[in-house]
């Protein structure tokens, strides 16, 4: 079967530094695969050439069979891959709910349908009763998630979490964990860049692991637990 997303020896070069060195792998519809390494790894840098953000130096990246590197952002999201960043930006000064219209709006034909999605989304990532708020006024968990539900609405089949857990309580991992379980029911396919153990480890069919924009290990949460490579790459920091 075609892999939803399939990464061919992707380089990313930034002047001298080699931000991704030959990275290939793929995404296989359904599963949560988690993207884990130390800081500077390259892990936002695959993001931004998978969405389309950067062109990759070497390498093409395949969207349901279909070459995506090359087109724009705007393209790779029509086409069905959505991300989150890092660094959370919604437009602050919106409410909520229109926030998420305006992102509903790549699919929607109407208002009424654009409004119809946002609820649906805001009722998955719990700020249905937040949708008044303006977005700058939400909490940083909160803030997270509008971004997670920014995302789901434009109805991607693929989406690209950029550490969403950070900077998150206790009780706000577990309602996120959550989330990310139900997106998996509706049957959007999860990629996902964390820092907690605890959470990659509990929710991710496979794991690739990058250190030095190379990938050093790809398999389950325990074959990726127990190897001596990612141990002493990363996992020995912790
Ligand atoms: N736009 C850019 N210009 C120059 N260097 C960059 C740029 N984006 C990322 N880098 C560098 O690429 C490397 C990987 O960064 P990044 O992908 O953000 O790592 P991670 O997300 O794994 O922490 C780092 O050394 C970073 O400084
Ligand atoms: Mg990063």
């Amino acid at each position: 079967m075609t892999p939803l997303l399939e990464l061919k020896g992707i380089s990313r070069f930034f002047g001298g530094l080699a931000a991704l060195t030959d990275v290939s792998f793929e995404v296989r519809k359904d599963e949560i695969l988690g993207l884990i390494g130390p800081n500077g790894a390259g892990k936002t840098t695959l993001f931004n050439v998978v969405n389309g953000f950067y062109a990759p130096s070497r390498g093409e990246v395949f969207f349901k069979g279909e070459r995506i590197s090359g087109l724009k952002p705007h393209q790779v999201c029509a086409r069905g891959l959505a991300r989150t960043f890092q660094v959370v930006k919604p437009l602050q000064r919106m409410s909520v709910l229109d926030n998420v219209i305006a992102s509903a709006f790549l699919r929607a034909k109407s208002k009424a349908q654009a409004v119809q999605i946002a609820g649906e989304v805001l009722h998955l990532t719990g700020l249905y009763d937040d949708r008044e708020v303006i977005s700058k006024g939400l909490p940083l968990g909160k803030r997270k998630r509008l971004e997670i539900a920014r995302a789901l609405a434009t109805k991607p089949e693929l989406i690209l979490l950029d550490e969403s857990f950070a900077g998150l309580n206790p009780t706000e991992q577990n309602e996120s964990i959550d989330i990310i379980r139900k997106i998996k029911e509706i049957g959007i396919t999860i990629m996902i860049i964390e820092h907690n153990m605890k959470v990659i480890m509990s929710i991710s069919d496979r794991i690739i692991v990058l250190n030095y924009g190379q990938k050093i290990a790809e398999g389950s949460p325990e074959e990726t637990r127990n190897n001596p490579l990612v141990i002493e790459a990363y996992l020995g920091e912790a």
